[in-house]
C-alpha cells in the first residue's frame, strides 16, 4: 500500500483563529476608587488620585485614591483596633467561616474578577480565568481550613499572631498575591493592611467589596492604594508587627534596612532567574512546551519564570529548532481574546526595561531571535524573544528581565549545569527535564532554589510552600509553611 503523505504544517496559514474576545459588559467598574479602611470606602485625606490604565489599549480605566501618611496611619489604627477588640477574641472556628465565605464569593464572581484582572494588568484572559482567579479562591479555601487547627501545625508549641500585618504586593499576579497574603494572615489571627501595586489595583479593590459584603468585622482587612511612598509609610508604621512583601529585590533590601532593629518580622519574596534544564534523555516535545510555559506565561512577568534555558549539547539543535517553530505559533495580542497566548506588558516602564535588556543582549553578542508575529500598534507589547549562545557572564543571564525574553546556554555534564545554574544571585525556582528519576533527585538536592519542578513548570497549589534562597528572599508562602510567617512562639 502506498504511504499516505502528510503535508508539513504551514504555521502561518493553518493556525489562524477567528477572534474570540471575552465580553466586558457584565463588569461593574466605578470611575473612581476610594481607600478601604475600617470596613468603609473613604476618600484620601489629601484628595489625591492616580490613573490606572489598560496596558493593551493605553486607556484610563479608573481613578484610584493615593494614600498618604495620615491615610496609612488611619488604616493601621483600624487594623490594630480590630485586632485588639474583635479578631484576637473571636473563636478560631468563626474566623475560619469568614475566610471560607470570601473564597465562595470569589468563585461566584470569578468571571468578573478574571476580566478586570486582564483589563487592568494585560495578562491573557485564559490565564486570569484558569489560573489566577481559581487559585486565589483555593488559597482562601485552604487557609480557612487551618484557622481552627493551628495547634496541629505547631504541635507542643503555643503560637500567637503578630497583630497587624502590612502586606505589599506586585503587579504580576494582583488578586492571587492578595490571596497568598490575606488568607494565611487571617487564618493565623492577624489583621491586615494590604497595598496593591499602582498599575494593578482594581482586583484588590473588588476584593475589598467582597470583604465588605462578607460581613468580616470592620478593620480586619484594610486595602489602601498608592505607590512606593505609600508602601514605605506602611512598612515604617510603628504599630505594624509583621511585613509580607513580594516585589523587586531592590525594594526588598530597602525594607530590610528600614526595619533593622525594630523587631518587626518580615517575609520577602523577591526576584528570580530560574534555570530550566533540558537533558538529552528528556521527552523533547513536552520539554519544548515546558520551556514555552516557563518563560512566556504571563508575558514572563513571573518571579519564578524559567528565564535561563540550559540544553544538553547533543540535543541543542533540535530543541532550538522546535522552540523557534513553536514561537511562530504563539499568538501575541488582545489579552481579552481567548486565543491569546501572550498579552500586554504590564506598563510602559516595564516595556522600557525589557527593551533596554534586549539592547544589552544584542550588544553583549548573544544571537538574537524573535517570532515574526505582528503586534498591535497601540498598547505595550513585546514579541517572544530568544538569546541563543548566551554566556554566564552576560547581564541578560545574570539579571532579572521580567519579560518574554529567554536566554539559551548549552552544557555537557551534570556537574557543569549545576555549577552554572547556581552561579547567580537568585534562587527561587528551577526546572529539570529528564527521563531519569535519579537525575531528578540528584538535581533537586543540589540546585539552590526554593522550588524545583521536574518534567513540568509553573505548577502552583495552595498546599505547596513557595519561596527563595539568596537574593530571592526568605520565608515561605503556601502550605503549612505559609502559616509560620504569621505566628510567633
Ligand atoms: P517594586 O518592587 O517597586 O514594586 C512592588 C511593590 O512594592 C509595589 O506595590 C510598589 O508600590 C511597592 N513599593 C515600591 N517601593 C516601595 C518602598 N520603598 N517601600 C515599600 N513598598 C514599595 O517593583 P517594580 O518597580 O514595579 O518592578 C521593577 C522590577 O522588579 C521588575 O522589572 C521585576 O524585575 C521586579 N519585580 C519582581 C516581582 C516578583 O514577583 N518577584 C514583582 C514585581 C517586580
Ligand atoms: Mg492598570
Amino acid at each position: 500500500m502506498a504511504k499516505k503523505i502528510i503535508p508539513a504544517l504551514d504555521f502561518k496559514g493553518d493556525w489562524n483563529y477567528s477572534p474570540a474576545p471575552e465580553d466586558t459588559k457584565h463588569i461593574n467598574l466605578q470611575k473612581q476608587y476610594e481607600l478601604f479602611i475600617d470596613g468603609k470606602f473613604v476618600k484620601p485625606a489629601k484628595g489625591k488620585y492616580f490613573d490606572t490604565i489598560n496596558p493593551a489599549t493605553e486607556q484610563v480605566i479608573a481613578k484610584v485614591a493615593e494614600a498618604d501618611d495620615s491615610d496609612v496611619n488611619k488604616a493601621v489604627k483600624a487594623a490594630k483596633t480590630a485586632y485588639d477588640k474583635v479578631w484576637s477574641k473571636m473563636p478560631a472556628k468563626e474566623k475560619g467561616k469568614y475566610i471560607y465565605r470570601i473564597a465562595r464569593m470569589i468563585q461566584e464572581r470569578a468571571r468578573e474578577f478574571s476580566v478586570i484582572e486582564t483589563l487592568d494588568g494585560g495578562k491573557p484572559i485564559r490565564e486570569s480565568r484558569d489560573v489566577d482567579v481559581p487559585l486565589a479562591a483555593n488559597h482562601f479555601f485552604y487557609y480557612a481550613g487551618w484557622a481552627d487547627k493551628l495547634e496541629y501545625a505547631t504541635p507542643n508549641r503555643v503560637s500567637k499572631p503578630y497583630g497587624v500585618a502590612a502586606q505589599i504586593i506586585p503587579w504580576n499576579f494582583p488578586l492571587l498575591m492578595a490571596a497568598w497574603k490575606i488568607a494565611p494572615a487571617l487564618a493565623t489571627g492577624n489583621t491586615v493592611v494590604l497595598k496593591p501595586a499602582e498599575t494593578t489595583p482594581l482586583t484588590a479593590l473588588k476584593l475589598a467589596e467582597i470583604i465588605q459584603e462578607s460581613g468580616l468585622p470592620p478593620g480586619v482587612v484594610n486595602i489602601i492604594t498608592g505607590a512606593g511612598k505609600t508602601g514605605a509609610a506602611l512598612v515604617n508604621h510603628p504599630d505594624v508587627s509583621k511585613i509580607a512583601f513580594t516585589g523587586s529585590t531592590d525594594v526588598g533590601k530597602l525594607i530590610q534596612k528600614s526595619i533593622a532593629g525594630t523587631g518587626k518580622k518580615a517575609t520577602l519574596e523577591l526576584g528570580g532567574k530560574a534555570a530550566n534544564i533540558i537533558f538529552e534523555d528528556a521527552p523533547i516535545n513536552q520539554a519544548v512546551e515546558g520551556i514555552v510555559n516557563g518563560i512566556f506565561f504571563n508575558q514572563g512577568h513571573v518571579c519564578c519564570a524559567g528565564s535561563r534555558l540550559f540544553v544538553q549539547e547533543s540535543v541543542a539543535d533540535i530543541v532550538i529548532k522546535k522552540l523557534k517553530d513553536r514561537l511562530e505559533t504563539l499568538i501575541v495580542g488582545d489579552p481579552l481574546d481567548k486565543n491569546t497566548d501572550i498579552g500586554a506588558i504590564n506598563s510602559k516602564e516595564q516595556l522600557n526595561t525589557i527593551n533596554k535588556y534586549i539592547k544589552i543582549g544584542k550588544d553583549e553578542g548573544a544571537e538574537f531571535y524573535q517570532s515574526s508575529c505582528n503586534i498591535p500598534s497601540k498598547g505595550y507589547f513585546c514579541r517572544p524573544t530568544l538569546f541563543i549562545n548566551a554566556s554566564q557572564s552576560h547581564r541578560i543571564v545574570q539579571e532579572e528581565i521580567f519579560g518574554p525574553v529567554l536566554t539559551i546556554q548549552t552544557f555537557r555534564t551534570v556537574e557543569e549545569v549545576i555549577e552554572k545554574a547556581n552561579n547567580i544571585p537568585y534562587g527561587l525556582s528551577a526546572g529539570v527535564w529528564t527521563d531519569k528519576g535519579s537525575k531528578i533527585f540528584n538535581l533537586t538536592t543540589k540546585l539552590r532554589a526554593g522550588v524545583v519542578w521536574a518534567n513540568t513548570y509553573n505548577k502552583f497549589d495552595p498546599t505547596s510552600p513557595f519561596g527563595g534562597y539568596k537574593e530571592s528572599g526568605f520565608g515561605r508562602e503556601g502550605g503549612m509553611h505559609g502559616l509560620m510567617g504569621y505566628l510567633k512562639f
